[in-house]
């Protein structure tokens, strides 16, 4: 039989839209099920959403909607944002489902026989957007410390549940199974929650004040709690107690959370489950908070974007990449559209991206479109092939400790290696001299090999990228997810395998900067752009221009991070440059230079000329190479020099 994995997110309230913070754990878990069922486990994938309670009757009576009609609205939503993010739960669970509620009375009626349920007279300060009541010593300056609302105290009598009761069970728990709640630092925190006494759980709301609940089924003036009701889907979602889905998968659950709801699932849950006699979860897994602009996003701060709305204008993977690789689990993390696109243009265009196009547009014009037969290796393909190795190794270990953004590191140190090993093996310079043939085809089979890998190891982050990657090289796309196995087995592509070149994996982003004012030198070479300056006449040193005629140009190193001809010129190559920013360059270096070998070259250029248009693309620096009359030569640092380093 095949190991089980179930992963949850949280449900989410349904007074708010979807926004990215609710993308972030829905995610992580979409990922994580396609990880694990590429690695052959039988998985299940749960999300939904949390009806009921105070906070969504105050939403309904804003738009003047009754509770479920609001609710209705609100979750289709919720169900509908994930297949735009291509997120595929297997089961999208809602607490006004009848299933549900039926499970949550009889966990009531269980825990309630057992006595650990008991009813009592209550005092505290309520917070309706935290649905729970606040001692004195947690309010700050009177009002709830998230809210900033002023609380008032409210006194009735009430349903408890003995949470105190399984304090010391839940720390001795916690201290035996040191990963149960995971990053180590809120472990910790729970810990630190539970140094003090732990007071019971009020449980209930009478229905003189709310009815939008799950009513008790031992007094019926009351309804639940509505944290009481909600943790619950977590089994209600597998048919408890006698669906075999429910046998079979809560031994493995995996509860994916953010910071700010630690306690209900760190204390109250696994409390309440020890209560009702049902094994605890197996891992508790919070991350942090996505803020914007130094405050957390949420409804009432006006601040929310939305997922959609960020997948229409940017795709689908590209989103998918910024917020897995983005955040490190665990910490909070800074959303702005500057970072999407910075990620998109250096980590995805211009490096996968790149890497892939370079290969294919190879393997078209070198080997017929097909690929090709590897001949003999030497020490660079073993040093790829053990690179890869290493990074499989990793992508499994950080994927099980929901290190995403370590694992994606990994792929692309071998999406590096890969652009670096064509930078170093020339397949240009080999296809020139046919005593190289044997070796063109080697390095171009390790290419297109080591970017199939990738691929498959990339698929459970970015489904749609891996599927167009395996296809354009001749393969098939195993769906859901390819499984794992045939990633290491190198040498899966078979040569012969027709490619198809195709448009970019992900285009760049142009976005408008701003050219930092410089002094413009003089018109004549501006117009000279994209070409070498002409050599100068030799001056005499006595008549010769004063130095600061020559500091007035501002000479820099820049690397080229990708070059593409320019449509219908035989001489003018497109560059994009990184010189400390990002620039494009046009340069009339088409007939010495093929685009695939400038790539990655380190290139002194100038970066004060105004910018200027050639046969439609904007130039903004202009590269300096040697000319000899008949032939152009690109003028290079010796040796490595960072990007934007001056020249002088
Ligand atoms: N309904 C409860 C959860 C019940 S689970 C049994 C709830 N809902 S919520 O709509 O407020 O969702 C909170 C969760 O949404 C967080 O724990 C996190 O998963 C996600 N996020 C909402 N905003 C977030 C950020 N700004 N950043 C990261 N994740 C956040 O609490």
């Amino acid at each position: 039989m095949n190991p089980v994995y179930y992963v949850t997110t949280p449900i989410y309230y349904v007074n708010a839209e979807p926004h990215i913070g609710h993308l972030y754990s829905t995610l992580v878990a979409d990922t994580l099920n396609r990880f694990y069922q590429s690695l052959g486990y039988a998985t299940r994938f749960q999300t939904g959403t949390d009806e009921h309670g105070e906070k969504v009757v105050q939403a309904a009576q804003k738009e003047g909607k009754d509770a479920k009609a609001y609710a209705d609205r609100v979750s289709r939503l919720f169900r509908e944002a994930w297949p735009e993010l291509n997120i595929r739960p297997d089961r999208f669970i809602r607490t006004t489902d009848e299933a549900h509620i039926r499970v949550v009375t009889q966990i009531l009626q269980r825990v309630y026989d057992s006595g650990d349920i008991y009813f009592s007279e209550y005092g505290g300060h309520y917070c309706v957007g935290c649905e729970r009541f606040y001692v004195d010593r947690e309010l700050v300056d009177g009002c709830c410390p998230d809210h900033k609302q002023e609380l008032h105290y409210v006194k009735e009598a009430n349903y408890f549940f003995r949470m105190s009761a399984y304090q010391d069970w839940l720390i001795g728990y916690i201290r035996e199974n040191s990963d149960f709640i995971r990053p180590e630092r809120y472990r910790n925190e729970v810990l630190s929650f539970l140094s003090e006494p732990l007071e019971d759980l009020c449980i209930s709301r009478p229905k003189s004040r709310l009815t939008w609940g799950i009513t008790l089924p031992f007094d019926d003036r009351y309804v639940t709690y509505v944290w009481f009701d909600a943790l619950i889907n977590y089994l209600s979602g597998l048919g408890y107690p006698d669906d075999a889905l429910y046998s079979r998968f809560w031994p493995a659950a995996e509860h994916i959370i953010a910071k700010d709801i630690l306690k209900p699932h760190g204390i109250y849950w696994p409390t309440m489950l020890k209560a009702a006699g049902i094994e605890p979860y197996r891992h508790l897994n919070v991350h942090g908070y996505w803020n914007l602009e130094q405050s957390k996003i949420s409804k009432s701060l006006g601040n929310v974007i939305r997922p959609r709305d960020l997948k229409d204008k940017y795709g689908v993977d590209a989103v998918r990449y910024f917020f897995l690789r983005e955040m490190v689990f665990g910490l909070d993390a800074h959303f702005s559209e500057e970072g999407l696109i910075q990620r998109i243009n250096a980590d995805l265009a211009n490096n996968l991206g790149n890497c892939f196009s370079r290969t294919l547009t190879m393997i078209a014009r070198y080997s017929g479109g097909l690929v090709p037969v590897p001949g003999e290796t030497g020490a660079e393909e073993e040093a790829l092939k053990d690179l890869l190795a290493r990074c499989a190794r990793e992508v499994r270990q950080e994927v099980q400790k929901f290190a995403l953004h370590k694992a994606l590191m990994s792929l692309w140190e071998v999406i590096d290696g890969a652009n670096k090993y064509i930078d170093a093996q020339a397949p240009w310079t080999l296809a020139k001299d046919p005593g190289k043939a044997d070796r063109l085809q080697t390095v171009l089979y390790f290419l297109a090999e080591t970017l199939r890998q990738v691929a498959l190891l990339l698929a459970p982050f970015l489904p749609q990228t891996a599927e167009q990657m395996l296809t354009r090289l001749g393969l098939q796309y195993d769906a859901p997810v390819p499984q794992w196995d045939r990633v290491l087995d190198w040498g899966g592509l078979p040569p012969g395998s027709p490619v198809e070149v195709g448009p970019a994996l992900f285009p760049r982003i142009e976005v408008k900067k701003e050219v930092p004012a410089a002094t413009p030198p003089p018109k004549k070479q501006v117009e000279a752009a994209p070409q070498a300056p002409a050599a100068p006449s030799p001056v005499p040193p006595q008549t010769g221009l004063p130095i600061e005629a020559f500091q007035q140009w501002d000479l820099r190193v820049a690397r080229v991070l990708s070059a593409e001809r320019v449509p219908k010129s035989k001489k003018l190559i497109r560059m994009e440059i990184d010189l400390g920013e990002q620039r494009t360059l046009v340069a009339g270096i088409g007939q010495d230079y093929s685009p695939e070998e400038m790539v990655g070259k380190h290139i002194v250029v100038v970066a004060n000329l105004q910018p200027t248009k050639l046969m439609g693309v904007e130039s903004q620096a202009m590269l300096l190479a040697a000319n000899d009359g008949e032939h152009l030569k690109i003028v290079v640092p010796e040796g490595e020099m960072p990007p934007g380093a001056k020249v002088k």
